[in-house]
């Protein structure tokens, strides 16, 4: 295993947000978090990356337990870590080039080899030739790729996607679901995508999980989850399919 938690607890602005989360993720696999809008999702992440200390619990990575590291040590581990923020988190006074090779400047690599390797990254994501553009000449699909860029210009062993697709319209989000799965191909990261996007998760997921009222509720592979008769698993699946069905367009 490498990356488990146990019993993650944390409460936001006087409210508990997880309740006891449990949850590993396999080596190798993209592991999909689902649930609803502001469930946990992205607290869930922070705490991955160590952006956020629980309140209870332990996360291990790679046989560490990050909570009870010192900052310093925090730092070091993070570096393994590539993270695709929620709203792409480019800055806008530099270019997309520059924007990649954020990470690799606390690395003591030359300029050249800096060069190469964002050339490399945004040719994975298929934006070549787009270094010296500037974000705000960018769609919000371009932008999600610098972000994704942006991510694995580390080659980092474990790779976290808050939302890729939110935002983007479904000819968007399917072609960013497509590079998902080729980066996977060709980078082998260990990856935690979480979404509330359905369509997105059952086509990159290999297991997904389901976070619900602070805890998760479920935990397995695709066919499953269809299969699953949990009522609130249901409900969420068929979420704005059976409003429809039942005619609320019609009505009225
Ligand atoms: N820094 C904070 N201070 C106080 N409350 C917070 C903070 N961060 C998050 N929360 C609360 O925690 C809950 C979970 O937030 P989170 O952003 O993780 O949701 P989410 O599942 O990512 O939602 P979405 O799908 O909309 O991105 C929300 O109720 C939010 O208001
Ligand atoms: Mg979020």
């Amino acid at each position: 295993m490498s990356l488990v938690i146990r019993g993650l607890k944390k409460r936001l602005g006087g409210k508990p947000v997880l309740k006891g989360v449990d949850l590993e993720v396999r080596e190798g696999e993209t592991l999909v978090v689902l649930g609803r809008s502001g469930c946990g999702k992205t607290v869930l992440l922070k705490h991955i990356i160590g952006l956020m200390r629980p309140d209870e619990g332990e996360i291990w990575v790679d046989g560490r337990d990050i909570t009870k590291l010192s900052f310093k040590e925090l730092i070091e581990v993070r570096k393994q870590f590539g993270m695709v923020f929620q709203a792409s988190a480019l800055l806008d006074s530099m270019t997309v080039a520059e924007n990649v090779g954020l990470g690799l400047r606390r690395e003591k690599l030359s300029k050249d080899e800096i060069e190469r390797r964002v050339s490399e990254a945004l040719e994975m994501v298929g934006l070549e030739g787009w270094e010296e553009a500037l974000p705000a000449e960018l769609s919000g699909g371009m932008k999600k790729r610098v972000g994704l860029a942006r991510a694995i210009v580390t080659r980092p062993k474990f790779l976290l996607y808050d939302e890729p697709t939110a935002g983007l319209d479904p000819v968007m989000a399917r072609s960013i679901d497509r590079l998902i799965a080729e980066l996977r191909e060709r980078i082998f990261s260990t990856s935690v995508i979480v979404t509330h996007d359905i369509i997105s998760a059952f086509s990159v997921c290999d297991r997904l999980a389901f976070l619900h009222e602070g805890r998760i509720r479920f935990l397995g592979y695709p066919e499953e989850a269809r299969c699953s008769e949990d009522p609130v698993l249901r409900e969420f699946f068929s979420g704005g399919i059976i409003p429809w069905r039942e005619g609320a367009f019609g009505r009225g």
